[in-house]
């Protein structure tokens, strides 16, 4: 069939694409906030509203709403980590058909649930959703059952593609682009087959995690590509391998791609909230990432564009990760390496080029009587202030690292900083907590007495109210009633931790 045919094909399937029984027509809405800041006029297209919080029952449904009545007594089997589930779950129970829903046994408590809640017989097998979906064909072929693919189907990426329909009934002024997230690619070739047949002036553009591009680099090779592996913060969009009919529509219809990372992503979904107060799934989020990351390449100003967010199905357990990520991701916070001498008020001079700006992280263990390495975390508004900050250090004859793109350090460094050290005699630990305002932790560490050596600090801004810091001073047995009377005047709780065993093991 040639593109011509095919758009009329689909433009047909989509038309006539019943999914209103089970899907709401998602609100179209402007997102303020981010237009303001982006320049241009940012369209959100709410999939994340879905009653199974992603768009994945249009396509399920209306695959399902198809089958005669021998196959819906039958019943239909599947495959899915998440979101198809819970679409093909829900179209079986307004179709009353019985499904066999095949997850992997690493399935997240939280989805698997879901779909039994649906009415959903869920089947626990395999290590991987490739295992789950050998599993799930293998029952197809045993029980005779319709086997309901997650994207690769004509009717799938129909019911997907009244997605695109909508947008254009929502929105009947030009749009510059439209964003949309690649998993195996029915939204994306759904959305791109009525775009592309109704308004073909509007860009489509796909987005994928620089982890898991099999789409992109599908299309960059001109035929369907295997990944070995791919990354799982994006579970939504985590295929190895893209359909054959999506890998067809994709290549022929869709005008450009981008890649995102994961801070990127954690920032979309920070910018989301801010505007809709509603937290989208890392896949749903991919679209507003891809978004920007465009507009900035292309200097794009003042156009309308559209973000399909297509999901909100987050385990609350990813949320701590997620609001840590979007601030590097946004530049609104710096992680810096700075290496000052181990002398007396060399602690001070760094805190005195800190000085007002709001400090997120600060971890330092002695180590070594010549140097010491601190890790600093401050809130920024953009790279360059980052740079500026850099600059700064340096002004002060201090060496540092900017750390902003260091995967170790993200990840593991700045928990690990710490342990053992020989330089730690007449070391003693307090554990301070204070209220949480500008400039608190600073006031704190310039009024230690210069006397007194500080051989660990750790604090990190958790967004709580008050602030706690792990302080080990080393303190001449002379000093002792210096100190508490230090701790007394400061008026912040304190706990002293030094005879505390854990202290001994891990310090
Ligand atoms: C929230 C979300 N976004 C995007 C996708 C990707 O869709 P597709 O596989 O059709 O490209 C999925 C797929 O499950 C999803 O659940």
């Amino acid at each position: 069939m040639n593109m011509n045919q095919t758009l009329l094909d689909y433009l047909q399937r989509i038309l006539n694409a019943p999914v209103y029984d089970v899907a709401i027509e998602s609100p179209l809405e402007q997102a303020e906030k981010l237009s303001k800041r982006l320049g241009n006029r940012i369209w959100l297209k709410r999939e994340d509203t879905q009653p199974v919080f992603s768009f994945k029952l249009r396509g399920a449904y209306n695959k399902m709403s198809r089958l005669t009545s021998a196959e819906l007594a039958r019943g239909v089997v599947c495959a899915s980590a998440g979101n198809h589930a819970q679409g093909v779950a829900l179209s079986a129970k307004r179709l009353g058909c019985k499904t066999v829903i095949v997850m992997p046994v690493t399935t997240p408590r939280l989805k698997s649930d879901a779909v039994r809640a649906l009415g959903g017989n869920v089947v626990l097998h395999g290590e991987s959703y490739s295992d789950a979906h050998a599993h799930a064909l293998e029952i197809a072929e045993r029980d005779r059952l319709v086997f309901v693919h997650p994207f690769d189907d004509p009717d799938v990426i129909a019911g997907q593609g009244t997605i695109g329909m909508e947008i254009l009934r929502q929105h009947q002024h030009p749009i510059h682009a439209v964003f949309v997230a690649i998993g195996g690619g029915g939204l994306i070739s759904g959305v791109a087959a009525y775009l592309k047949a109704v308004r073909p002036d509007i860009k489509i553009v796909g987005v994928q995690m620089e982890d898991s591009d099999a789409m992109i680099r599908s299309i960059r090779k001109g035929e369907r590509v295997t990944l070995e592996d791919v990354g799982l913060f994006s579970d939504g969009t985590a295929v190895k391998r893209v359909g054959e009919e999506t890998f067809r529509l994709t290549k022929n219809l869709v005008d450009d791609f981008v890649l995102v990372d994961t801070d990127a992503v954690c920032a979309a979904i920070k910018d989301a909230f801010e505007d809709t107060r509603s937290i989208l799934e890392p896949a749903g989020a991919i679209g507003i990432a891809g978004m920007k990351k465009y507009i900035a390449q292309h200097n794009i100003e003042n156009e309308s564009l559209v973000a399909i967010t297509c999901g909100a199905n987050m385990n609350f357990d990813r949320l701590r990760f997620v609001a840590e990520r979007a601030e590097v991701g946004e530049a609104r916070e710096a992680l810096f390496a700075v290496t000052i001498p181990e002398e007396r008020g060399s602690f001070k001079r760094l805190c005195e080029v800190i000085g007002q700006r709001s400090v997120t992280e600060f971890s330092y263990r002695i180590s070594n009587a010549k140097q010491a390495h601190v890790l600093v975390g401050l809130a920024t508004n953009d790279r360059q202030e980052a740079k500026a900050i850099r600059t700064a250090f340096t002004e002060e004859g201090f060496e540092s690292i900017n750390l902003v793109d260091d995967e170790l350090s993200k990840e593991h460094i700045r928990y690990m900083v710490g342990g053992r050290s020989q330089a730690s005699q007449n070391e003693h630990l307090y554990r301070f907590e204070f209220p949480e305002r500008p400039g608190a932790l600073m006031r704190f560490l310039s009024s230690m007495h210069p006397n007194w050596n500080i051989s660990l600090f750790h604090y990190r801004n958790q967004g709580a109210d008050y602030g706690r810091i792990l302080v080990g001073i080393q303190v001449p047995d002379s000093d002792l009633k210096a100190i508490s009377n230090f701790i007394e005047g400061l008026g912040y709780p304190c706990v002293e931790e030094t005879q505390n065993p854990v202290y001994r093991m891990f310090l």
